[in-house]
């Protein structure tokens, strides 16, 4: 939800911005801005995306060697030239880009108009620096500590870079609630809202915390404060993160590239945790075992399709490991008073890792005294910071908007949790154990195998293409998958899905069905398969276009529909790895040939940073 990226440093501030707001530009990309100090201070900013940005700037002045730039998600006003960030202060004096939501920004804005201040945005942006300009004005005070005291004022999230025209030396920063990372070059400084910008100019980076304020100049002298003016160390920590990996490497889109990597994700999320000697170690969470063996519930919290991951890890812990477990989407949870004790174990499971509904969750659950553990993408994210515990699923940077490579990901780390914790508390036999074990081994490989089914993919979407509408259905461990089917469709084709639990059909949905109404089906030889083909006879008798998931070999399903997926054999609780890969797939061709922007969807944005 808005990238912002920042420089000062010897070298020209242009270039290295707007190649950092590319790699942003997941975050937002309804309008895109920049600042650079040279002898004034110059915005620029436009409705549109980055590319649009740059034609606009084309011919104008980008000197500078200090500089800072937004692309912007909206919330407070519309998605025009006016409210793109940078917003001016009113003497113009200052600038600022901001990530976050300034909560009390209306009670702010009268009392500043009250003191003679006119607006030019609709922005609560623009209250922000304009309290800043209001503080300095009234109370006399620098720049540093009247950013100090306008953020004691203001309640909301809030990720912020000023600058100022009368100090061509100075970077002001400051985050709470949305994340802020700062590279630290040799005698240059990066800022980011992640560390993909930063990469290839430096592996050295500091992680801001809530309510710090970084106070960097030119001369090297790089400062941390927090809003209440206590001076902190800077803890520099070094990126892993491989610049390979946030190209497309030959593919269209990245949502494919990160289709194609699962078999990687999948190898990497289990490397090392596998062990050689047959036991499954996480280490991440290995002081909170016996938390989580004497947990009197599981509660997953999630939102979107880290929830739908979060579905398959009930579906998993409940049927290996016997815990009780709840899935909740995170931002019902927050505001609902749950019944939370001290002998619960929650765990947050996000992509980004910046969700801000699974951060306030996890922060509600916390003051009740639970356990908190992560299952995280992004390392060093907020919800990687904010729970006691976690395992990182490496999936490596997810770059595509809707999430691929870390679904399978996530949904690893539950197997692999489900059955540490069965064995120890003695829930499997030995033999099973090692029978799951093994297939767990397998996977990557399965995946790829899976994926040879592309081509064929790609004939059904040419088929369904003009849908208006689509059902996904599914039982047991593959209901989530429907789920997951029919919201990849929604996001990348904008053709209205639904999904649902197979046998739920006949209470409802089954009314939608006639001979225009595709449904897929996700129908391996597992658990349920003979209620689900019953249901598939179902949509038949009713004339509905039936694309349907099998395992190979399968007959039953085959004669019944227009065209069946096979993918490989598996044991039941992993058939979801396997079985997404062509729901993947399939909202990929389809919203390509329906000419869809597939990495950046309308309306959308990568990682949800407000309510
Ligand atoms: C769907 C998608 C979203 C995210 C959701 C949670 O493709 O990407 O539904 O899953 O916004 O995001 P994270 O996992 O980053 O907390």
């Amino acid at each position: 939800m808005c990238g912002i990226v920042g420089y000062i440093g010897p070298r020209d501030a242009y270039p290295i911005l707007i190649k950092g707001l590319k790699r942003l530009e997941y975050r937002g990309y309804d309008s895109a801005g920049i600042a650079l100090l040279n002898e004034g201070l110059n915005v620029y900013k436009c409705r549109g995306k980055v590319a649009d940005l740059e034609a606009f700037i084309h011919d104008k002045d980008i000197s500078g060697t200090l500089g800072m730039a937004h692309t912007r998600w909206a919330t407070h006003g519309e998605p025009n030239d006016v409210n793109a960030h940078p917003h001016f202060s009113q003497s113009e004096n200052l600038a600022i880009i901001h990530n976050g939501i300034i909560e009390n920004y209306q009670t702010l804005k009268e009392e500043l108009i009250n003191r003679g201040h006119q607006f030019s945005s609709d922005t609560d942006t623009e209250v922000l620096i304009q309290l800043v300009e209001d503080i300095i004005e009234n109370e006399n005070v620098e720049l540093e500590e009247a950013i100090r005291i306008a953020l004691n004022q203001v309640v909301g999230a809030y990720a912020i870079v000023i600058i100022s025209k009368d100090d061509k030396d100075t970077l002001y920063v400051a985050r709470k609630g949305s994340p802020l990372v700062v590279g630290i070059g040799e005698n240059e400084f990066f800022l980011a809202s992640d560390a993909t910008p930063i990469v290839e100019y430096t592996k050295n980076v500091v992680y801001l915390d809530d309510e710090e304020i970084a106070i960097i100049r030119r001369n090297g002298d790089f400062k941390i404060k927090t809003i209440k003016n206590k001076e902190k160390t800077p803890y520099i920590q070094k990126l892993e993160l491989n610049l390979s990996a946030l190209e497309k490497g030959g593919f269209d889109h990245f949502m494919l590239k990160e289709i194609y990597e699962q078999p990687k994700s999948i190898l990497d999320s289990i490397r090392g945790r596998l062990r050689p000697n047959g036991e499954v170690i996480l280490g991440g969470i290995l002081d909170y075992e016996q938390k989580i063996f004497n947990a009197r519930r599981i509660i997953i919290i999630a939102c979107g399709t880290s929830w739908h991951a979060g579905l398959v890890g009930e579906y998993l812990i409940e049927d290996i490991a016997r815990i009780p477990v709840e899935v909740e989407y995170a931002s019902e949870f927050r505001y609902r008073n749950p019944v939370i004790t001290e002998d619960d174990v929650v765990i947050a499971i996000s992509q980004s890792g910046e969700t801000a509904d699974t951060l306030a969750a996890i922060e509600m659950a916390k003051s009740k005294g639970a356990t908190i553990l992560g299952i995280c993408n992004v390392v060093g994210s907020s919800i990687a910071r904010a729970t006691h515990a976690g395992v990182y699923t490496h999936a490596g940077p997810e770059i595509g908007v809707a999430s691929t490579k870390a679904f399978t990901a996530q949904v690893t780390i539950l197997i692999l949790l489900a059955l540490r914790i069965a064995r120890k508390k003695g829930h499997i036999t030995q033999s099973k154990y090692h029978q799951y074990f093994h297939e767990i081994e397998l996977i990557p490989e399965k995946i790829e195998k899976t994926l040879m089914v592309n081509k064929f993919v790609k004939e059904i979407a040419e088929k369904y293409k003009g849908a208006r509408n689509f059902l996904y259905l599914g039982r047991g461990y593959n209901f989530p998958v429907a789920l997951e089917g029919a919201l990849k469709l929604k996001e990348i084709s904008y053709i209205h899905a639904e999904g649902y639990p197979a046998a739920e059909m006949k209470h409802g949905p089954i009314a939608l069905i006639d001979e225009e109404m595709p449904v897929v089906f996700i129908a391996p030889n597992t658990g349920t398969y003979e209620k689900v083909v019953s249901n598939i006879e179902e949509v038949k008798a009713r004339k509905g276009k039936i694309i349907a998931i099998v395992t190979e070999g399968d007959t039953a399903v085959r004669r019944l529909a227009d065209y069946v997926i096979e993918i490989p054999e598996t044991e039941e609780f992993l058939t979801p790895l396997l079985a997404t890969i062509p729901l993947q797939l399939l909202s990929y061709h389809i919203g390509v040939m329906r000419g869809c922007n597939i990495d950046q969807p309308r309306n959308l944005a990568k990682s949800v940073t407000v309510e």
